[in-house]
């Protein structure tokens, strides 16, 4: 099943507890891009509900505009009409590092609680901005930056939470699992399993950020920091690219009982280091995954 960041998103708005509490909560939405779109047509199907849009943000706002949302919802290109409103909540999809960060940092200090899917923001500042968020006594929620179809962050700080993670193993990236799948599958080269999942929508126009390993690095941090309460910055862990891997490599795989996908390992070593590799290679799935 394909991930779904937006329920996540809106999972996240409204835990259970403050809903079932009866209270009603007013979202201000920044980016109306993919995601942002569609937590907006989640929360636009419950008008009635504990949730309430009241803003949508985005640079160039008159494109953007579509008749679906309800009419008391204000559209607006200025973050300060967000930052200075009566919004409970400021949902973060706008992506990247800057400025996202400033306005994420502005809500929390306006009494803001912030929900993002921004995996390359939690990554590089999750920790500050986590301390931030408990000096303001606001909320900031980031389910949705890592394997947004599953409850992974929850499950490992709630779920988890008596038990001590040693390792973290994955596969992280979709775009990659697809493309190595195809090219397994069917001995097609790396292009053109590259080009077809362009074609299909599974990978971006420009897809440096998965095929160089920089999206499964910065949820990879994220979990490191979740799981195993180690804070570790991106630049630490070595990336290794898809892109040289051919078709023909899946014959040598076999041979050695194996198969190629880009698998993202965390490791807290007995004497309390930790060892990290965010990598693509040549590993039969079992010793990959299970040490
Ligand atoms: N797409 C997914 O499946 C997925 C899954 C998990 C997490 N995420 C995360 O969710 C976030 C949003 O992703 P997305 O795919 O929805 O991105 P997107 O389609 O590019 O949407 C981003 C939106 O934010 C707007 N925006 C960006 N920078 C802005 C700025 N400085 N000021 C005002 N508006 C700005 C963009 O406006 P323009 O139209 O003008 O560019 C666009 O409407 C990212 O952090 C991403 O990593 C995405």
């Amino acid at each position: 099943m394909a991930p779904r960041p937006e329920s996540k998103v809106a999972d996240q708005i409204a835990p259970e507890r403050s809903v079932s509490a009866g209270r009603k909560f007013k979202i201000a939405l920044a980016g109306f891009g993919t995601v942002g779109r569609s937590v907006a047509k989640l929360l636009s199907q419950n008008p009635h509900g504990p949730l309430i849009l009241t803003h949508i943000f985005n640079r160039n706002i008159e494109r953007k505009k579509v008749d679906w949302i309800p009419g008391h919802v204000r559209w607006t290109e200025q973050i300060e009409d967000v930052l200075a409103s009566d919004a409970d909540i400021l949902v973060e999809l706008m992506g990247g590092l800057e400025p996202a960060g400033e306005w994420v940092s502005q809500a929390l200090r306006a009494g803001k609680s912030v929900v993002t899917a921004n995996k390359l923001l939690i990554a590089d500042r999750g920790p500050e901005l986590l301390r931030l968020a408990r000096q303001t006594g606001r909320q900031l929620q980031f389910g949705a930056s890592v394997a947004g179809g599953i409850p992974a962050i929850i499950a490992i700080q709630e779920g988890l939470a008596g038990d001590r993670l040693y390792r973290i193993a994955g596969i992280l990236n979709g775009t990659c699992n697809y493309i190595l799948t195809k090219m397994e599958a069917t001995g097609a080269g790396f292009d053109s399993a590259l080009k077809e999942a362009q074609e299909l929508g599974f990978a971006e126009a420009d897809p440096t950020s998965d095929v160089e390993g920089y999206d499964a690095r910065a949820k990879l941090v994220i979990l490191t920091q979740a799981g195993l309460r180690v804070n570790v910055r991106s630049e630490q862990i070595p990336c290794a690219p898809i892109s040289p891997i051919d078709a023909v490599d899946f014959g040598y795989a076999r041979e050695l009982n194996c198969t190629i996908r880009q698998i993202s390992i965390a490791q807290k070593d007995t004497k309390n280091g930790l060892r990290l590799l965010a990598a693509v290679r040549p590993t039969p799935p079992l010793c990959a995954l299970c040490g």
